[in-house]
């Protein structure tokens, strides 16, 4: 599959149907869906949520939540990317790793270079993006990507943290 974005330790790719089972185990792990409003998905789940949010994104938007594999050895530690959100009229950055492989700078690396392609590439304007107020490691990614906080509030009962980023800024 052709590579969307290529950093210096990885690559992001578009998911397909066949990854159900890749995000069936990232969210496996209680610590990774911790301060997300999501719980621990089936097979069943994970294939719908492909098929009806993730790759309708691509075709709509031509961009998406994207599949980042190490350039090492090919490996899929989690996933990265921008998302359109229709009752907002936002695009919003997003990520999410195993738990192996955090503390590593790669939802930075990923997350730099999504904002990159957003701005560059596809010509946006505005990226914004979202953290539970007590996830301090997602705080700290949207901060070092240059965004800037917002305001706190309420998402699905959730108290979050809100920042944004405009392209003449960035
Ligand atoms: C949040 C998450 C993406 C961070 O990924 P990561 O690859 O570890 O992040 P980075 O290595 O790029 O870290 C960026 C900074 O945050 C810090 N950090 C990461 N996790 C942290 C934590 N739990 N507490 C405090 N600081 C943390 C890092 O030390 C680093 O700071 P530094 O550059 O000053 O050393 C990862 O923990 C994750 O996938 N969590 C589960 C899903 C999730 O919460 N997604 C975000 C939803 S809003």
């Amino acid at each position: 599959m052709e590579p969307i974005i290529e950093t210096e330790r990885l690559i992001l790719h578009e998911f397909t149907l066949a990854d159900a089972q890749l995000l069936v185990d990232l969210n496996s792990n209680p610590e990774v869906v911790k301060y997300l409003h999501e719980l621990p998905t089936t097979l069943e789940v994970a294939q719908q949520v492909l098929e009806s949010v993730i790759l309708p994104q691509y075709k709509l938007y031509n961009h998406g939540r994207w599949a980042v594999h190490l350039k090492s050895n090919h490996e899929f530690i989690g996933w990265c990317g921008l998302k359109y959100v229709k009752e907002r009229n936002e695009v919003d950055l997003g990520y999410r790793f195993f738990q192996q492989h955090w503390g590593r700078g790669y939802a930075t690396e990923t997350a730099k270079a999504s904002i990159g392609y957003g701005f560059n590439t596809l010509n946006m304007q505005h990226i914004m993006a979202m953290a539970h107020v007590d996830n301090i490691g997602s705080q700290k990614v949207i901060l070092k990507c240059g965004m800037a906080f917002r305001k706190e509030d309420f998402v699905d009962n959730c108290p979050v943290k809100v920042y944004d980023l405009h392209k003449s800024n960035s």
